[in-house]
């Protein structure tokens, strides 16, 4: 096996009261990843489609994860040292979107990376190598785009140190409408506008809506879902970077959306629904809202992805 061709989902990270810890994977967008095995040391990334990356490999996301990934190949199989990698990167998520482009990057070629050499590495081993990526793009190596990119579905960051991630039961009637206004919102910038301390308060509406958010998850309960997707502690500060954030939410949720918030750093915003058909009103409704405005965007409806980053062919 020489090379392989992948699919890495966009991610919805921060699943409203699920800060850095809640994420999920969604069908539409992803990128495409071209991965070649070669006999000459080092990584090399040949063409990037789609956007302009930073050329700089130090800063590419899919570089440093990959070169992660090799370096605990080689302690782990101390002969295998003139062992290389080729990228070509087909970039359908927006860098910068706020939909996990660079979780994407980085899945996508760990996880290629593992394939190609027998599945050396367990998924979480791949997510810790791929969260060097987030490190690289924000300045945090946060697991909420990533593991959901590796493991499909909705997943859970139960601990950082040491690392336990579970992926949680979704309903499959669970749809995703999204709208990307393409304006820049640095991830590194959105962390640092953050308080590092909350109020007891807050924390105890926050974990309240996590558990039954779950809760609400595996009883397949919608209406424990929609009353769960709330966001006391991100959401007031971070919405101020998001032109017409509430309107936008109000209007979804009078068409029938269960609720949402910002995806990731943002500035897409994401609605969850019951069901396509509410879906693709509820994206209609984003459109509404943001026609008149003075902003170019984007829209998506999306199924869950139950599968994560995908091979599609052995080349
Ligand atoms: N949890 C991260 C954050 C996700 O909100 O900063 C970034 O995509």
């Amino acid at each position: 096996m020489k090379g392989i061709k992948i699919f890495s989902p966009a991610t919805v990270a921060n699943l409203a009261c699920g800060f850095d810890v809640i994420g999920l994977a969604l069908d539409f967008p992803k990128d495409e990843i071209f991965l070649y095995k070669s006999n000459k040391p080092g990584i090399r990334i040949n063409k990037i489609h789609g956007t302009s990356l930073p050329n700089d490999p130090k800063k590419n996301v899919a570089f440093v994860a990959l070169q992660f990934f090799l370096k605990k190949f080689q302690q782990k199989f101390e002969n295998e040292k003139k062992i290389g990698f080729e990228i070509e990167l087909i970039k359908n998520i927006h860098p910068g979107s706020g939909i996990g482009s660079s979780a994407a990057s980085a899945a996508g070629v760990v996880y290629g990376a593992n394939i190609l050499l027998g599945n050396p590495f367990t998924n979480i081993q791949l997510i810790r190598f791929a969260m060097e990526g987030e490190r690289v793009a924000s300045g945090t190596a946060h697991a909420d785009n990533v593991a959901p990119a590796i493991m499909g579905g909705v997943t859970l960051v139960r601990s950082y140190k040491p690392l336990d991630i579970t992926k949680l039961h979704t309903p499959n009637k669970l749809w995703v409408s999204i709208i990307h206004p393409q304006i820049e919102i640095k991830t590194s910038d959105a962390r640092e506008i953050l308080k590092q301390k909350i109020l007891m308060t807050d924390a105890i509406i926050q974990w309240g809506n996590i558990g039954a958010l779950v809760a609400g998850l595996y009883q397949e309960d919608y209406g424990l879902i929609s009353r769960s997707l709330e966001d006391v502690i991100v959401e007031p500060i971070r919405s101020m970077l998001i032109p017409a954030f509430y309107e936008l939410k109000m209007k979804c949720k009078e068409i029938g959306a269960l609720g949402g918030g910002i995806s990731g750093s943002g500035p897409s915003v994401f609605m969850l629904s019951k069901g396509t058909h509410i879906a693709k009103k509820v994206t209609e409704v984003m459109n509404h809202v943001y026609s008149p405005l003075k902003v170019d965007y984007k829209t998506y409806t999306s199924p869950i992805n139950q599968q994560g980053v995908q091979w599609a062919k052995i080349l």
